[in-house]
């Protein structure tokens, strides 16, 4: 897949989640097969006021590549200089939130609330794209209400301002995490846009993914919380694509426990890691036997070393499981 400039050799994207896909987590997926990665929503007032806690959300690991910088706001200019700065920093590309449907967000103008508001997104992607040499994309939802679904305006208004690729979450804002990702909708866009789609939502097993990703005709496809449970999601992708069989992938919970402890030493400042790394244990044994009381146990803990003793003995007895299950209902909230 070529978003501009940009050539993606595995259009398998590991999805934006705020609080939790930061540096250590997206370089472990990455070290895990994902193609993509981008980072959580990043607010342009936050960053042209330099607030040194958003600067680092904007890092990039160099295995991470390609990897873009998500932004998200409403005023073009500073959304501009944001993006600038983002491009000196030496992300792949930038990506402009358009699905974020949290109530703070979308009443500034920003995220969701752009899929109705042709004049401002026109002036902001217009602006976004004069900023910056290296690819823009965007990731939407279907639109803003059920009944009124806007992706083919917004999609063309992309096109005609210059942006690259558009990732398409299958819900409108409205719908907020509930019922199902709409992957009709998204082979409907695809099959309407003159850019790269990438689909996303609920691709929760490789099959699943990869029947969505051949049916829908995208050009990739981006996964959020299936990895978060099943962090082999990608590499099953990989090996079912490459005609092996995804049940024989290695699945050792331990080393990903400690590789993660690893990667978050390498990149985070001590209080970052600890919470960093309950929060990751903890989405990933959700489902388990006996994980309501691990996780209990878990946020107990002060002590980074005794997080990660508690999280090699918990998995070193736990059976693989799969991953989230067919309309289980898992993380029902987020920024896009
Ligand atoms: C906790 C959480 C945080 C999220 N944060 C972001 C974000 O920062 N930016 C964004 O574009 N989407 C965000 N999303 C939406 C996801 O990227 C994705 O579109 C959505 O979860 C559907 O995909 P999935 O079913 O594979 O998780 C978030 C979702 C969740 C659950």
């Amino acid at each position: 897949m070529e978003v501009g400039k940009l050539k993606i050799d595995m259009p398998l994207y590991f999805a934006p989640l705020a609080g939790i896909s930061t540096i250590g987590l997206r370089t472990l997926m990455r070290e895990l097969g994902c193609g993509v990665t981008t980072t959580e929503l990043v607010s342009c007032e936050a960053m042209i006021r330099t607030n040194p806690r958003t600067k680092r959300m904007i890092r990039l690991s160099d295995v991470e590549r390609p990897a873009g910088v998500q932004i998200f706001g409403h005023d073009p200019v500073a959304m501009a200089e944001t993006a600038r700065m983002i491009e000196a920093n030496g992300a792949d590309f930038v990506d402009i939130n358009l699905g974020c449907p949290v109530r703070k967000i979308v009443k500034q103008g920003a995220g969701a609330a752009l899929l109705q508001d042709e004049d401002a997104l026109g002036a902001i992607l217009e602006a976004v794209r004069k900023a910056i040499t290296i690819p823009l994309t965007i990731k939407i939802r279907t639109g803003f209400y059920s009944d009124k679904l806007t992706y083919e305006k917004v999609i063309a208004l992309a096109y005609n301002c210059g942006v690259q690729a558009v990732a398409i979450h299958g819900r409108s804002r409205e719908q907020g995490f509930e019922g199902e990702a709409d992957w009709d909708v998204i082979r409907d866009a695809k099959a309407k846009s003159p850019l790269p789609i990438i689909g996303n939502g609920d691709l929760t097993h490789y099959q699943k993914a990869i029947d969505c990703w051949q049916q829908s005709g995208c050009d990739g496809i981006m996964i959020g919380r299936g990895a978060l449970r099943n962090p082999w999601i990608f590499l099953e992708i990989r090996a079912a694509l490459a005609g092996g069989n995804p049940e024989l992938i290695e699945r050792d919970s331990v080393a990903v426990v400690q590789r993660l402890a690893e990667l978050l030493q390498l990149y985070e400042e001590p209080r970052f890691q600890l919470l960093q790394l309950k929060k990751a244990i903890a989405w990933f044994c959700t489902g388990m036997r006996d994980s309501s009381r691990f996780r209990a146990e878990l946020f107990k803990l002060g002590d980074f070393a005794a997080v990660i003793d508690l999280g090699v003995a918990f998995f070193a007895k736990q059976r693989w499981q799969g991953g989230i299950q067919e309309r289980e209902r898992f993380l029902m909230a987020g920024h896009g």
